[in-house]
């Protein structure tokens, strides 16, 4: 049987960056067709939005990009830690919750932040919360993750191929 390898992205509510970040990354492994070997979630570090579906303004502005958002939101537990591969923070903040969670030794090799993998980040680290701002911030959050998605995808491979 073939191995599979799990990521996790994390943002605060769960109903913006990380759906965002789930959903584009699905289409990604699916066009590569890989998506029997990574399994993809996302969750928040908060249970503010538990159960609920994507931001609609979320939502909108990844079907202008072809892509459909339909995770439900979770909060991202400490024991979730053990069977991931990989667990990518979209801001310090949110590294910071999930650091809090683990000791330090056990997430040196599967916890990121989010934009460690973006080759245009320029030395900033966060994708900035879109919640509160217009709707360009929602569009700046996807042309992010749209261009740093395929930079997991080659870290998880590499993953996949010493598990194989
Ligand atoms: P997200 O954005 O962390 O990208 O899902 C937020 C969603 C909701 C809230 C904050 C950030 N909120 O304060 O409810």
């Amino acid at each position: 049987m073939n191995s599979t390898v799990e990521v996790c992205f994390v943002c605060l509510g769960n109903i913006c960056r990380s759906p965002l970040a789930q959903g584009v990354f699905e289409a990604l492994v699916k066009q590569e067709e890989l998506q029997d070997r990574i399994i993809i979630s996302s969750a928040g570090t908060s249970h503010w939005h538990v159960g609920g579906p994507p931001d609609p303004r979320m939502q909108q502005t990844a079907r202008q990009h072809g892509i459909h958002l339909n995770s439900r939101a979770r909060q991202f537990q400490a024991t979730d830690f053990k069977r991931m591969d990989l667990v990518l923070a979209m801001d310090h903040s949110n590294l910071d919750s999930l650091q809090q969670m683990r000791p330090a030794a056990e997430l040196h090799d599967k916890l990121f932040l989010f934009r460690s993998f973006d080759p245009e980040n320029n030395g900033d680290l966060n994708v900035p919360d879109p919640y509160y701002g217009g709707d360009k911030g929602f569009e700046a959050v996807y042309q992010m993750v749209e261009r740093t998605c395929p930079k997991v995808l080659q870290h998880l491979q590499t993953k996949l191929a010493k598990k194989a």
